[in-house]
């Protein structure tokens, strides 16, 4: 079988910082304390009034590719992981960035998968590099959930942030790169995140703008014990499948939603607090974007070092979550 691993990461976030206490002064009831004590979260970036996703997407999609040594004419394939798409339905963001970054008018859609789209779209990509299908894939993910909050919500406003990031996915010597993937999907707990009207169950009306149950609606105890309950298991699986165990882990990237959660993995799997990469503090939780942002911050430091075991973990809305395991490096 072939290896299939990182060629290149990238990222770009968004210029405007917006700090935990520039919401106490736009009047919302909450604190610094109460949102670094209870997530660990201190600032997060915003999308300007005319940034979209596509715009995230393409700026983290050139780092990358630049970071790859690959131009846009040898992309066979992208996928892109995002919930916050330019536009509702179609076209797809994905067709929106083939278009921008000059990629010839190979196939390119969107998943899906909210917090957990990177790992999904990850594992879609690679499944088409091992049939044979596609060479380089360019895999984005991108989120603007600032455009999707209610931010009057302080259960939910001070959480997420926007950001982009994006790998190009390519054959690697043997042993290296993808190993292994856990996917999985509970439509039982669809409800416990999730952007209650403005689809097709309830097409958007005047009514549902002014109760704005057309943005984020959340049970956040729910989904932080569902959460710890799949992360550690997650990682667990996937790591057996690629015949490792948790000694074999040098570092874990986990979606970056709450470090309380991630502590809880982190305890279950009795892994050392630098073996996390974590840079929730700056970004908050940019849903799908949140992995491969770390992922290309970790390479950028120096932290991800060739030959590391990296698992790589999200989970959200769906619910949803996943674990990819990889060899770090080209192997070259
Ligand atoms: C959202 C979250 C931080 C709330 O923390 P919590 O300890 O569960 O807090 P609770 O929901 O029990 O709320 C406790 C109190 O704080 C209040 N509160 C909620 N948000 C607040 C805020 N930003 N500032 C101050 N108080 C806040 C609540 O209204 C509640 O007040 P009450 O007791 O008077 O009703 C936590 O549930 C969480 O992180 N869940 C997971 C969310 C997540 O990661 N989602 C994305 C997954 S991809």
């Amino acid at each position: 079988m072939k290896s299939i691993g990182f060629l290149g990461v990238g990222h770009y976030v968004p210029e405007t910082i917006v700090k935990n206490d520039d919401f106490v002064a736009r009047g919302l009831d909450t604190s610094d304390e109460w949102i670094v004590s209870r997530t660990g979260i201190r600032e997060r970036r915003v999308a300007a009034e005319n940034e979209a996703t596509s715009d995230l997407a393409v700026k983290a999609a050139e780092a990358a590719l630049k970071n790859a040594g690959v131009s846009p004419s040898e992309i066979d394939l992208i996928v892109l992981a995002t919930s916050t798409p330019d536009h509702l339905a179609f076209p797809s963001t994905a067709a929106i960035v083939q278009h921008r970054l000059g990629v010839p008018m190979v196939p390119a859609f969107d998943v899906s998968a909210a917090c957990s789209g990177f790992n999904y779209a990850l594992t879609v990509a690679h499944q088409f590099c091992l049939s044979g299908a596609a060479k380089k894939v360019l895999v984005i993910a991108a989120d603007c959930l600032s455009k999707i909050v209610n931010w009057d919500d302080r259960s939910t406003c001070i959480l997420f942030g926007d950001g982009a990031g994006a790998v190009v996915l390519g054959e690697v010597a043997p042993g290296f790169g993808l190993l292994s993937s856990d996917l999985h999907a509970n439509g039982a707990e669809a409800t416990s995140l999730i952007i209650p009207d403005g689809g097709t169950r309830q097409p958007i009306t005047p009514e549902i703008i002014a109760a704005r149950t057309n943005k984020i609606a959340m049970n956040g105890k729910a989904v932080f014990k569902l959460a710890v309950s799949v992360v550690g298991p997650s990682i667990e699986l996937a790591l057996k499948s690629a015949g490792l165990t948790i000694d074999d882990l040098d570092l874990l990237i986990p979606h970056q939603a709450n470090y309380r959660i991630v502590e809880a993995a982190r305890e279950r799997l009795g892994i050392r607090e630098n073996q996390v990469f974590m840079n929730l503090d700056k970004y908050g939780n940019t849903s799908a974007a949140s992995i491969p942002i770390a992922l290309s911050e970790a390479v950028s430091t120096g932290v991800l070092k060739p030959g590391m075991i990296l698992a790589l973990t999200g989970f959200g809305a769906g619910f949803t979550w996943g674990t990819n395991i990889v060899k770090w490096g080209v192997g070259k």
